[in-house]
């Protein structure tokens, strides 16, 4: 979703002296709030053969290095697989890879993650990287790709067939590129519960 064409369609409108409502609405449209932008993404798994440029790669990882983590600690890594070798190994390994000509493992050392005093056998690790992977999911969608959240993967024979170091845990894969022709939400996009059946007011 890139901007340009409504800075441009504001730019002639306020030139042509259209009034201040019609103008929200097409600022509305062509630029979405964040809650449109959480709407219209959907899990895509049907993509097309189109490398996937460095600057939008580039931004994902922006948004991924910009994401909040327990105290800060950032404790996560991310392998980046687009080579015809590592593409083809993640396929064998997970049949939720869906030939998308790039996909994230996103990882985290739990040696680096946040302990809560008041859990000391866990860590923040699963935490902080699926902030990371939302907000690289969601900048995935903002520069016109579609991606797939996954999580059906055996971590130690991916991180085995990717040498991936012991203190690299693979938290969950995320597959990105752009979506074939006819690529549309699944049916569970739409089944969402209501606000009313999962919230409890005390
Ligand atoms: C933690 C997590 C794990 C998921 N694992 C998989 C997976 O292994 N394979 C897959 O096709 N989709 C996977 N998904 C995608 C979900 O099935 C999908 O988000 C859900 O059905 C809602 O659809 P939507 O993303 O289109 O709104 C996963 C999503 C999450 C958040």
């Amino acid at each position: 979703m890139k901007h340009s064409i409504t800075a441009l369609c504001v730019a002639s409108m306020l030139m042509a002296g259209c009034g201040e409502k019609a103008k929200e609405d097409i600022v509305e449209k062509t630029n979405p709030t964040f809650l449109q932008l959480a709407k219209d993404r959907f899990s895509v798994r049907y993509y097309t053969k189109t490398p996937v440029e460095q600057e939008k790669i580039d931004a994902i990882l922006e948004a991924a290095r910009v994401a909040p983590t327990a105290k800060n600690l950032q404790p996560f890594h991310i392998y980046i697989l687009q080579s015809k070798e590592a593409i083809a190994k993640i396929n064998e390994l997970s049949r939720c890879a869906y030939e998308a000509p790039v996909v994230f493992i996103v990882c985290y050392d739990k040696s680096k993650a946040w302990v809560s005093p008041f859990d000391p056998g866990d860590n923040s690790g699963i935490m902080d990287t699926s902030i990371v992977g939302t907000h690289m999911m969601l900048e995935a969608f903002e520069q016109g790709l579609g991606s797939c959240w996954v999580k059906f993967f055996d971590a130690r024979e991916v991180a085995a067939a990717f040498e991936i170091p012991e203190n690299h845990t693979p938290s969950f894969l995320l597959d990105v590129g752009y979506p074939a022709n006819g690529a549309a939400p699944a049916k569970p996009h739409f089944e969402k519960r209501e606000i009313k059946d999962f919230t409890t007011y005390k």
